[in-house]
Formats: C-alpha cells, structure tokens, sequence
C-alpha cells in the first residue's frame, strides 16, 4: 500500500465492526494513521465490538496513531464534527448488515445504510473540494447481495442489478448509484467493494460459519434452511482486506469503479456444515426449516475485473480459513 504523502489518517467507519477493524489493524501495522469511528449498532453485543477495537490498538505497536470517536454517522452535526479533522481518504464500511434482518426493518436499513452513506460523501467531498490532495478517495462496501437471484453465474460487475430480493440489498445498490453520481458531480473517486460471505476471526456471529461453529461446539440444534444446496461465495478475511487496501490504493485512477472482492469457489450449505464439524470434531444437530424470505440461492463472484484491476488474487482455502476461525473462537471462549 502507497504511504500517504500528507501523513494524514484515513477515516474508517464501523471500524468496531468485523471487517472495518481488521482493514484498521492491517493500515496501523504498515505504519498509517487511523481514525476509527462506529456506533456500537445493538446488532450484536458490543463486548465484541470492544474486543475487535483492543485488536486495532494493540495494531499501534508499530508507532502509527489510532483514535476512535463514538459516533452515530446518521447525526449530521456530529459528522460535521468529525470533519474539521483532514483525512487522506475515507473507508466506509458502517452499515446495518443482514440481509434476512432487513425484511422487517427496512426503514431502520436505509437510514443506516443510504442516508449514512449520503452524510458521509458529503462531507468527504467538502474537505475534498478545499484541497484536491486531501480526502482524495472514497472507499465504500457495497455487497454481492446486489446481484440478487442473478441467472448467470459467475457474476460480473458489468451484470444488471437492478432487482435485489432485500431491502438491505436495495440500499446498497442504491449506495453503488449515489457513489456514481457523487463522481460524475465532483471527481472525487470511489470505489464501491462488493464482499462475498466474508469469514474468519471475529466474523459477525449472525453469519453462517460463525453461527456453525458455535452451534455444533455447543451442541445447539441448527436450523437448516432449505435443503443445504445454497450456496455462498466465502472469503477469508485477509483476502478482503488486501482487496480493500489495493481499491483505496488504485481507485484514483479509476474515477468510479465496482469490484467484486470473492473467492470464486461457493461452497453449500451442506459442504459448510460438514467442514465446521471436522474441524470441530463433532456432528451439527440439524433442524429442518424452510428458506427465508431475502436469502439468495447462490453468490459466485466473477474475478476477472479485480485480478486485473487490482491485483487481487484470494488464497485461502475454505477448511484452511475455517481452522483458523475456530483457533480464535477457542482462545475467545477460555
Ligand atoms: N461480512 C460480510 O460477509 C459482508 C458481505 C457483504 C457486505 N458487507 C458489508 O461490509 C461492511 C462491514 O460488514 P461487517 O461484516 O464488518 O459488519 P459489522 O456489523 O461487524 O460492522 C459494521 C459496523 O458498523 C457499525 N454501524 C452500523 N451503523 C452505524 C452508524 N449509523 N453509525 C456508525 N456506525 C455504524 C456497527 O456498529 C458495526 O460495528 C458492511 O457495510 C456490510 O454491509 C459485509
């Protein structure tokens, strides 16, 4: 990753989240400053929210700074307040994040996630528009829940997304089209990150492999929804980090631009199940339930645009990532 010339921190939100506080851990240990802002959204429990922040500032051991404002981004002023600082450029990964959950709630999801989003450019774009070298970029998750129940697989960027089946899957493709039109009006660069099922230590525990490995240590019934052939494009976590520092990298160069940040191997439901419990080292207990309302059959993310674009190539192996997850939630629980 470039070194920022301005020594200035880049702004990351929802960095108390899963994803947003490995990119904060991975850009402190290569020496850049970050400031981290999140809202501790009652999603899941902000003791592990705090966890995921103790990893970032342990990450200050190689001398860059990290400061953490507590801080809801749909309240204006205090975004305004947060912009008096300069940022190199923005990271925005802040969002209300299930798919399934914003079937009943998608007033709550599009404040959090579309009018958010708005406060955000709006701001990146005023600093921006001061001094074109300062917050030079916009970095935002997007999801590959756009693509819907797309019948082409592989999808590809350049495929039509305009029927989501989920409110949270119509904000964020309506976060992608605010994000253009934001680079049309004022040039400031954006790249919209489209994460397939991302995994690994301190996953969301709503997530698939998170809630398995807890359900099968534990012994707890798991309802299988459908018949276990849907199927989720999983990538393991340090592969969507190095995807996500190459965009904020490359994205000037670009102007606009969508990637797909996957694996390119979906893997069932079922092959899911029985990777957790061997390396878990017991059976699931499974109950039959039918298929939720927002759930897509199948993610299979087309990479061709990322490995070109930005040199992105995953390497981790589901069971090699799966081992790894079970590793931290074992050293979590002692
Ligand atoms: N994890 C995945 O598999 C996946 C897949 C596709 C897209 N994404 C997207 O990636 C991003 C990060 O996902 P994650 O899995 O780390 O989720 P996460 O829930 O762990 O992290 C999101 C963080 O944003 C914070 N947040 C929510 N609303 C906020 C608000 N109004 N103001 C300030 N902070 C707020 C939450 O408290 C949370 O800590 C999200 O935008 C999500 O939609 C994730």
């Amino acid at each position: 990753m470039a070194t920022d010339v301005h020594g200035l921190p880049i702004l990351i939100t929802g960095v108390a989240g899963f994803i947003g506080s490995h990119v904060a851990a991975a850009l402190l240990a290569r020496g850049q400053a970050v400031v981290g802002v999140d809202n501790f959204d009652q999603f899941y429990s902000r003791q592990r929210k705090e966890a995921n922040l103790a990893r970032v500032r342990a990450a200050t051991a190689s001398g860059a700074e990290f400061s953490f404002h507590e801080m809801d981004l749909t309240d204006r002023p205090a975004v305004a307040g947060l912009f008096c600082q300069r940022f190199a450029g923005v990271i925005h990964l802040a969002a209300k994040a299930n798919p399934r959950v914003s079937v009943g709630d998608p007033i709550g999801y599009v404040h959090a996630n579309v009018y958010a989003t708005a406060i955000v450019l709006e701001h990146a774009r005023q600093q921006f528009a001061l001094d074109a070298g300062v917050c030079s970029r916009v970095v935002v998750a997007s999801s590959s829940s756009v693509y819907g129940n797309c019948p082409t697989p592989p999808f590809h960027e350049g495929l039509d997304v305009t029927t989501p089946i989920s409110p949270y899957a119509a904000t964020k493709q309506a976060c992608e089209v605010m994000g253009y039109t934001h680079w049309h009006l004022h040039r400031q660069p954006v790249a919209m990150l489209r994460f397939f099922t991302v995994y690994g230590p301190c996953q969301r525990p709503d997530l698939g492999v998170s809630l398995f490995i807890d359900r099968i240590s534990t012994g707890t019934p798991i309802t299988l929804f459908g018949d276990g052939t849907m199927a989720r494009d999983c990538t393991y976590i340090d592969d969507v980090v190095s995807g996500i520092l190459a965009a904020y990298d490359r994205i000037p160069a670009h102007g606009y631009r969508v990637w797909n940040l996957g694996n390119s191997t979906p893997i069932s439901v079922n092959e899911m199940l029985a990777t957790v419990a061997r390396v878990v080292g017991k059976a699931p207990v499974l109950v039959p339930g039918k298929v939720q309302p927002g759930d897509v059959q199948l993610t299979y993310a087309d990479l061709t645009r990322s490995r070109a674009e930005l040199g992105y190539e995953p390497k981790t192996a589901f069971e090699a990532g799966v081992r790894k997850q079970v590793a931290w939630y074992l050293e979590e629980r002692r």
